[in-house]
């Protein structure tokens, strides 16, 4: 479906891209023709990123930042110009998060996650925005939410990341609205369940309740990181051009399966189905 130039000529700076999602994100864009420009806080996993990318024969860079300052993000925004001469596209992936019950929460534990997913989105989009309209150049922005963000139902045991989701979407449609005249147009990604160490680590209590969430799911599978990666080059390429402030959910009907007063009959048996339908007085 994609034509393999399809994003020559684009420089995207990618937060979050030396691990998981982001990764499969940037492998995938660069294998589209884009040059990729990784941050994160550790330095291995973006030297890695950015060697597959090489090695693939395309262009990448990486610096070391913690979206969380301000400053960080400065200078790695000027690194990432200095080597591709400009960015014209921003994926915000960086995230933090954990399962924890909130009476137990401490307030740096709060801060952590929205310092991370809410003010590192801000202080990204804030740098390239200033940029833009300064430079009167368009941009593209990319913001990675989740589903309990876009159902606008939250989510228990992850209080932070819903708080901090929810914001991320807030500003994505404000500044669609706001910055479209910049020729500048913000989306969002929301994920269902796609396996990743970051996730998995910090998300799946146990095999049991991975075996669970599968049974439960519609599809009976979790996502497959290149039907995300995918979806992204799709959003950000010219041929989305006109989708401005929109949050697309990527995740089999996941959420619905949760949402919908009657999805568990589901369970249902064939039987259990017929014996109630022949059962059924016709008037
Ligand atoms: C309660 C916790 C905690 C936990 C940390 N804290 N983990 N509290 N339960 N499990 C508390 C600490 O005690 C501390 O508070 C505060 O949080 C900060 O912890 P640090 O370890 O100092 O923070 P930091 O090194 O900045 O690490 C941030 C982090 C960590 C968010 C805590 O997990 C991280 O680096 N995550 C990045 C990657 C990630 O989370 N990926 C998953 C994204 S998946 P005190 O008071 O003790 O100082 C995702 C999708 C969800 O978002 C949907 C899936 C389907
Ligand atoms: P992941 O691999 O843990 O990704 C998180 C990334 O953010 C890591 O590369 C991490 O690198 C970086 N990061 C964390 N804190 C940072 C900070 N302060 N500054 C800069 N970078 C920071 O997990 P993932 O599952 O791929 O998640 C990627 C995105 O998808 C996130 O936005 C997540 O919320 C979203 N998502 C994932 C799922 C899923 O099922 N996997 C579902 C819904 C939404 P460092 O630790 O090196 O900094």
């Amino acid at each position: 479906m994609f034509k393999e130039e399809m994003l020559k000529g684009r420089a995207i700076f990618i937060t979050g891209g030396g691990t998981g999602l982001g990764k499969s994100m940037a492998l995938r864009l660069a294998g589209l023709g884009a040059q990729l420009f990784v941050v994160g806080r550790r330095e291995e996993p973006l030297r890695e990123t950015c060697e597959e990318i090489r090695r693939a024969g395309g262009a990448a860079g990486y610096a070391i930042c913690d979206v969380r300052d301000y400053d960080a993000v400065e200078s790695a925004a000027s690194a990432a110009v200095r080597q591709f001469g400009r960015i014209d596209t921003l994926i915000n992936c960086a995230a933090g998060n954990f399962m924890a019950r909130t009476e137990k929460l401490s307030p740096n534990a709060f801060n952590a996650v929205v310092g991370i997913v809410l003010n590192g989105t801000f202080h990204c989009t804030q740098v390239f925005g200033q940029r833009w309209i300064a430079a009167k150049q368009p941009g593209n922005i990319l913001n990675i939410v989740t589903t309990y963000a876009a159902a606008n139902c939250g989510s228990g045991f992850v209080v932070p990341s819903a708080c901090a989701k929810a914001g991320v979407l807030a500003m994505t449609t404000s500044l669609a609205v706001e910055w479209a005249k910049y020729r500048i147009r913000l989306n969002a990604i929301a994920p269902g369940p796609f396996p990743t160490e970051g996730a998995w680590s910090r998300l799946m209590p146990s095999k049991q309740f991975e075996e669970h969430a599968i049974e439960k799911h519609p599809m009976k599978r979790f996502g497959r990181h290149e039907e995300l990666a995918n979806l992204a080059a799709f959003l950000l390429s010219d041929m989305a051009e006109y989708i401005n402030g929109e949050c697309v959910v990527i995740d089999g009907a996941q959420w619905l399966r949760g949402a919908g007063e009657f999805n568990d009959l589901l369970v249902l048996s064939e039987s259990a189905w017929e014996a109630m339908e022949a059962a059924r007085v016709k008037k």
